[in-house]
This record gives C-alpha cells, sequence and structure tokens, in this order.
C-alpha cells in the first residue's frame, strides 16, 4: 500500500474536517452530525475503505490489520470467517478506534450460508417471491452468527446469454419476475428491522449492464441504449430501492463506454437524484483500480477521483481511496463535500443496522442446519425444479420399477450446491442417490455412474453402467455440470453436456432401448440437440442445493408435482444465442407459415423465395422452451378470459379475469401469467410483456377464477425521451402458462 506522506497527515489528518454540509432536522443525521464533526479526514477515508482476503484464506490476524483498524483506518472486513477474528477486529474498532465506529463484515451469502438453497437462477424459477424472501432470511440468520452482517446479494443482472456464467445467479431474463424476486430478497436479507442482529443488509449488484456482456463473456463491454436500459435492465435494481436496500454495487463491466465505478450518469444521477437512494455504492473487487485497464483511467490516482466523483463510496479491496483521497482533496480536485456525503451514506447504514448499540455478532450456531432450515431449502428445491418433457407420462416413477442410477451428478455432493457456496459443506449435502436408495432400497436401484464428473471423457464404464440399465426398467441419468463450469469467469461457448454425457446417453438408447429420465443440473440452460430424442422425459434441477437428493426423489417419484417454470428462454442451440421472449417485432417478422426451414428448401431456389422474415434457416425462430414454460404431473386449461372495457384512458385501470381447470387427477400449481402487448409505440415495443404472474394451487378437477388489474404502471415504458409514458393505440392481453400463450383480448387506450 501507498504510505501517506507526512505533510498531508499534519495539514489534514490531524483536525477534523470542514463542518459537514448541515443536514434536515433527522435525528439520525444529527448523530451523523456529530460523530463526523470528531472524525479526522484519515478517520473519514478509513470509513471508505473495504479490505479484504480472498474467501479461501483463512489466516491468521495481521498486527497491520489490527493496528489500521485501531487507527480508524478501515470502514469495512470482507471474507472473515473466523468468529474469533470477527469479535476481536470488533472490540478493536468499536474499544481502541478514536470514535469507536463499528465495522460491518462482508460476505458472498448468495444462494443459502451453511444451508444451501437453489442457485439464484434455479430460485427465479419458482417463480415464488414468497419462498425467496424466506431462504434470503434463513441465509441471513445462519451468516449473522459468523458475524456477517453484510451480504452482496442479490444480484439483479438481467441475463439473455446462457452462455455466461453468472447467468446462474441471476433472476433470469424478464424485468418484472426480477423485480417482484428483488423486493423478496432484499426483504428476507434485511429483515423487518435492520437492527435485528440477525439482519444483513443487501447489495443490489451488479449495478448496471454486467449480464449484457458481449457474446457471453464475462467482465466483456456492455452497449445498452437508455430507453432499453430503463426498460430492461434498470427496473430490477430501482424495485431494490423501493424494497429498501441499503448498498449497490457497481459492476466489473463498462456501459456505453464508461465504466460503471466511474459513471456520474449511473451512480448519480440514476441511482440518488431519480431513486432517491440514500444508502451506499461499495464497487466490485478492483473495479476502481481496474478503470485503469479498461482505458478510462491514467493511473491509480485518477481511478480514485473519477470513482468518487462518480459515487462510489467505499472501494472493495483496491486501495486507491486510501491511497489517493487526501491528497486529491489537499489539491483541490476533490471537493471535501464529496467525501463528506460518502462517508455519511456509510455511517447511515451502520446506524440503520444498530451496529452502534449492538456491534457484536449474535451466536446463532443452533439454528444453522436446522431442520426447518433444511426443510425450506427442501421445498424451495423442489419448487425450482422444471419438468421440461414427460413422453408417454414416464413420470412419476412407478413404486414397483427398477431403476438404473447412472451419471456424474448422481452422487455430487458438492456439485449439486452450485456456484457460490462459500459457507456451505458438501458433507451436509443429500445426493439423489442418497435419497432413492432410501426410498427403493437397493433391491430397486442398480447404481452405475459411468463417468467420475461432468466433464469426464473417459467412455472405460460405459459397459457397466449399459448393464446396470439393462437390469432395470427405466434410466435415471443424472447429467449436467460440475458446479465449477458455471458462475463468476465460467463463461461457456459450447452449453451442451459436457464431456461425454451424450455419448453414454446415446449408448444407453441405442444398446437398452429403456426409457430415459434425464435429470439436468446445472448453472445454465443446457443444449439439448444432440439428445434430446434419446430421452423421454426431462426435468430440470438447476444446481438445487443441500437437499438436492430430497427434492428431486419427491419430484421423480410424484410425491411432490413438478411446479417450477423457466425463467429464461431455453435455446435450441448456441447459434440462436441471444434468445429471449420479449424482443421485438422487426419489420419482417419470423412466422410458421412462410417459415422454409434448410431442409426444404428446394435445390436452385431462387434467392427470395424464402419468405423473407428474421429467422435462421437451421434453427427457426422459436427457443426450444419458451420463457415460463414448465410441465406438471396436472394439466391445466385456461378458458373464459374477460377483459372489463375495449377502450379506456391512460389512467383507467382494466379488470382482466379468466379460469383455470385442473382436468387431471391430480392435485398441482399452476404458474399464471399475464402478458401485455403495446402493439405500435413512439419507439418499437417488445412483443410481449410479462406483466403478472401468480402460483395458484388446484385440487383434481378444480376450476379457479384469477382476477387482475392492469393500471397505468404495467402499461407505461420510457420512450426515446426516456420518459415514462402511456401512449394511446392498440394493446393486447395475453393469459396463459408461458410466453407462446395465444389466449388474448385487445383493448384500445384513447
Ligand atoms: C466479485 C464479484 O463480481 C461480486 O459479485 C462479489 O460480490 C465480489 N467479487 C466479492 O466477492
Amino acid at each position: 500500500m501507498r504510505r501517506l506522506v507526512l505533510p498531508f497527515v499534519v495539514t489534514l489528518g490531524l483536525f477534523s474536517c470542514e463542518p459537514n454540509q448541515p443536514v434536515a432536522e433527522d435525528p439520525l443525521e444529527k448523530k451523523i452530525d456529530s460523530l463526523m464533526s470528531k472524525m479526522t479526514l484519515v478517520e473519514k477515508i478509513g470509513q471508505t475503505a473495504q479490505r479484504g482476503t480472498s474467501s479461501r484464506v483463512k489466516g491468521k490476524l495481521s498486527d497491520d490489520l489490527k493496528n489500521a483498524v485501531r487507527e480508524g483506518r478501515i470502514g469495512s472486513l470482507i471474507n472473515v470467517m473466523n468468529k474469533e477474528f470477527v469479535d476481536e477486529l470488533q472490540r478493536i474498532a468499536v474499544e481502541e478506534s478514536p470514535n469507536g465506529i463499528p465495522l460491518i463484515f462482508a460476505r458472498d451469502v448468495i444462494h443459502g450460508f451453511k444451508t444451501i438453497f437453489p442457485i439464484p437462477l434455479g430460485q427465479a424459477a419458482t417463480w415464488n417471491p414468497t419462498l425467496v424472501e424466506e431462504g434470503a432470511r434463513i441465509a441471513a440468520v445462519e451468516a449473522s452468527s459468523y458475524g456477517v452482517r453484510w451480504t452482496f446479494a442479490p444480484m439483479l443482472d438481467i441475463a439473455r446469454d446462457p452462455r455466461w456464467g453468472r447467468i446462474a445467479e441471476s433472476p433470469g431474463e424478464d424485468p418484472y419476475l426480477a423485480s417482484a424476486l428483488s423486493a423478496a430478497y432484499v426483504r428476507g436479507f434485511q429483515s423487518e428491522d435492520l437492527s435485528d442482529p440477525t439482519s444483513m443488509v443487501a447489495c443490489a449488484k451488479h449495478f448496471v449492464g454486467y449480464g449484457a456482456a458481449e457474446g457471453g463473456r464475462d467482465y466483456n463491454t456492455a452497449v445498452i441504449h437508455e430507453s432499453l436500459l430503463r426498460n430492461v435492465y434498470l427496473p430490477p435494481f430501482q424495485k431494490a430501492v423501493e424494497a429498501g436496500v441499503q448498498t449497490f454495487m457497481s459492476g466489473f463491466n463498462e456501459l456505453n463506454g464508461i465504466p460503471v465505478s466511474g459513471s456520474e450518469f449511473l451512480l448519480d444521477q440514476v441511482l440518488r437524484q431519480e431513486w432517491g437512494f440514500d444508502g451506499f455504492v461499495v464497487s466490485d473487487w478492483n473495479s476502481v483500480t481496474e478503470m485503469i485497464a479498461h482505458g478510462y483511467c491514467k493511473d491509480e490516482k485518477d481511478a480514485a477521483f473519477k470513482a468518487a466523483r462518480a459515487g462510489v463510496d467505499m472501494e472493495m479491496t483496491s486501495q486507491s481511496f486510501e491511497n489517493y483521497l487526501q491528497e486529491l482533496i489537499s489539491e483541490g480536485q476533490l471537493d471535501i463535500n464529496q467525501l463528506n456525503r460518502m462517508v455519511r451514506a456509510i455511517l447511515r447504514v451502520k446506524f440503520r443496522m444498530g451496529l452502534f448499540d449492538q456491534p457484536y455478532r449474535v451466536d446463532n450456531e443452533e439454528l444453522i442446519l436446522s431442520e426447518n432450515h433444511l426443510r425450506k431449502a427442501q421445498d424451495a428445491a423442489i419448487q425450482s425444479m422444471v419438468l421440461l418433457k414427460n413422453e408417454n407420462d414416464l413420470l412419476p416413477l412407478k413404486s414397483t420399477q427398477k431403476f438404473a442410477v447412472i451419471g456424474p451428478l448422481a452422487e455430487a455432493p458438492l456439485d449439486q450446491l452450485g456456484t457460490w457456496i462459500f459457507d456451505g459443506d458438501k458433507e451436509n449435502s443429500v445426493t439423489s442417490l442418497t435419497a432413492l436408495n432410501e426410498i427403493f432400497g437397493n433391491g430397486q436401484i442398480n447404481f452405475s455412474q459411468g463417468l467420475d464428473y461432468s466433464r469426464d471423457r473417459s467412455k472405460a464404464n460405459f459397459d457397466k453402467a449399459i448393464m446396470a440399465a439393462q437390469q432395470s426398467d427405466v434410466v435415471l441419468f443424472f447429467g449436467g455440470e460440475e458446479a465449477i463450469l458455471s458462475g463468476e469467469a465460467h463463461s461457456r461457448a459450447h452449453i451442451n453436456l459436457p464431456g461425454v454425457q451424450e455419448d453414454l446417453l446415446k449408448e444407453l438408447k441405442k444398446k437398452t432401448k429403456k426409457p430415459i429420465v434425464l435429470v439436468i443440473q446445472a448453472g445454465r440452460p443446457i443444449v439439448l440437440e444432440n439428445i434430446i430424442s434419446e430421452v423421454d422425459a426431462i426435468l430440470m434441477a438447476w444446481h438445487p442445493g443441500t437437499m438436492a437428493g430430497p427434492a428431486i426423489a419427491d419430484i421423480l417419484t410424484g410425491k411432490a408435482n413438478p411446479s417450477g417454470r423457466l425463467p429464461v428462454s431455453w435455446p435450441k442451440s448456441v447459434g440462436q444465442i441471444p434468445i429471449y421472449y420479449n424482443h421485438k417485432q422487426t419489420g419482417r417478422p419470423a412466422s410458421q407459415e412462410s417459415f422454409v426451414g434448410i431442409d426444404d428448401i428446394p435445390i436452385g431456389a431462387w434467392q427470395s423465395s424464402l419468405g423473407n422474415e428474421s429467422h435462421y434457416l437451421d434453427d427457426g425462430f422459436e427457443p426450444l422452451y419458451p420463457f415460463g414454460f414448465g410441465l406438471s404431473y396436472s394439466k391445466f386449461i385456461y378458458t373464459d378470459l374477460n377483459i372489463s372495457s375495449d377502450s379506456l384512458g391512460k389512467h383507467d385501470e382494466l379488470t382482466v379475469t379468466f379460469e383455470i381447470t385442473n382436468s387431471s387427477k391430480n392435485e398441482g400449481v399452476e404458474v399464471a401469467q399475464l402478458y401485455l402487448r403495446d402493439h405500435y409505440g413512439s419507439i418499437t415495443r417488445p412483443v410481449k410483456e410479462l406483466k403478472k404472474f401468480k402460483r395458484v394451487a388446484l385440487k383434481p378437477k378444480d376450476k379457479v377464477k384469477v382476477e387482475w388489474t392492469i393500471d397505468k404502471s404495467d402499461l407505461e415504458y420510457y420512450n426515446a425521451e426516456n420518459k415514462l409514458v402511456v401512449e394511446p393505440g392498440q394493446f393486447s392481453v395475453f393469459v396463459g402458462a408461458n410466453a407462446n400463450t395465444t389466449l388474448k383480448k385487445d383493448f384500445w387506450i384513447k
């Protein structure tokens, strides 16, 4: 670290800084005023520093670190995962630092702490904000027991490209679903009372556009025009502010030429001025100094200046603020009021967390991995699973059958946990093999893994697996990706089943002709083009977490009825990506009627005889499975769609009603969805946009009437001037089971 030179310390560091901006009569702001009036410049800069260690290094407490805390030169620490260290550092901060300002301990608690829930993309597939909220609350109770009072979640990046490894952590492709989940995560982590020592401050990340990385390559360039940004990428973040989120993280990425950690437009204009956010912004890991590599800053000092000017309040791990803010202020480059604003925001959150009254962690060790937590994790895993294919009602399994359990993820306790599980232990995982053995006993299960891990290229054990299949009635193939193949920096260009899993599936089918159930555990949709016809049923289980095994077994056996729905469109091939349901119409929209596939083109066909529409000759224009899709063991029928009027004013409400019938013998849950289409606008509008959804439980033969009200907030969008408007014209309201639904009514806005 670059040491501050003495003259600055003498001229600035020993005295408290200029008076802070007088702030209203708010008692909290007065407390901050009073505290800040006692703080030296060095202490103020200290609050903006978050020091960290890599997530795996548990290490020992260095004297340097203790001294830095003692001198008030650190505001927060990331990844201190030893209860004693946490207690000792907090004690030093509170008892020995000049003004006794407590530290905030931070950690990536993304989908559970010790009790691991499904990866966030899986949780999005539940379409169940209440369950997501409960999961976040459980994570907070467990993590806070270790002193972690700040999590870097939820990740709210809209993701339209499954090659991007971090799609696993995302809420999927849709802004409305993502917004609902955003609020749920914030409520869950922060609880009703942020000063409760079992709550965690949430962090809306990665602000913004990180998920739009070119080609799905992590950390890459994002180009998003402003109305697209406001209509698609910003809403989940705005919702987090409305839900009271206390921190934001500026992403690694550049957006439209400016790295986010240096973007005044995003961090100041949008976040603070437009949305009124009064918490603080932390940079992503080194993202301040990475602005040099981006080619946006000359050196570390320039990076510190641009980040502070833009609105980064705390710097994660890189130390440009520690090294240069004092110099920048003394030279008059950076206004001291800017630093005061940064520190004020950080202290505001520390006060709201109750840290000044109760700085120490509350040990809840007995709640960690409790029965209740595990039950919720299992429930979340069950609700996240999406049944994609079920020919001849192969599922649920019949209790008298014999099953071959094959594949690299049948007994993969670490991989079932998924990405970002720093604190999850594989020892606590219940695998699919264990769960199935428990239900059926060894007599009905023939286990032969066939492949040791998902990327395994050895065919040495194929014969054994084929023999196990021959001795069974049904093959249960547990395929997918190891956890390490998705998540940060883990983008893939080919997103089919890795290794020789496809070859094994093909051989199993060819040599045994047994029906095959493919259970996929993966961090992203998997391209199935080479094997879709080899398998009879497909269950997408994502990476389901600690209770993967019992959850998968419950679904396979019919104890639970699948109710997960896709939070992303599922591509047929990599070549179709990006593919998302809320795309634009184009001037030449693709249509089934005029589409001519590559194999149907007459030899020597005339250049413009093929319909001239927007599609691929070889893969058409539709995904393999649409957004919102998911099968069930029940059968749901939508009827009687009615709207209260076909003509309304911009501020009027529209009542939409329809009925869902469960025509099957199985009790189940349907995720009813409502989409709107705005047929024309002052800028072009998506073909459909999700505006409502609801999980509806139906007993056999039940008929349920659903009623929704559409109002201005559902009809408006950001136009070319970036103004929120409702424009007159034709609209359609669609209801149904997924984004492909055609059940609709039209209405007009006058
Ligand atoms: C980098 C990741 O992008 C971010 O999501 C995470 O919170 C930080 N590292 C801290 O681990």
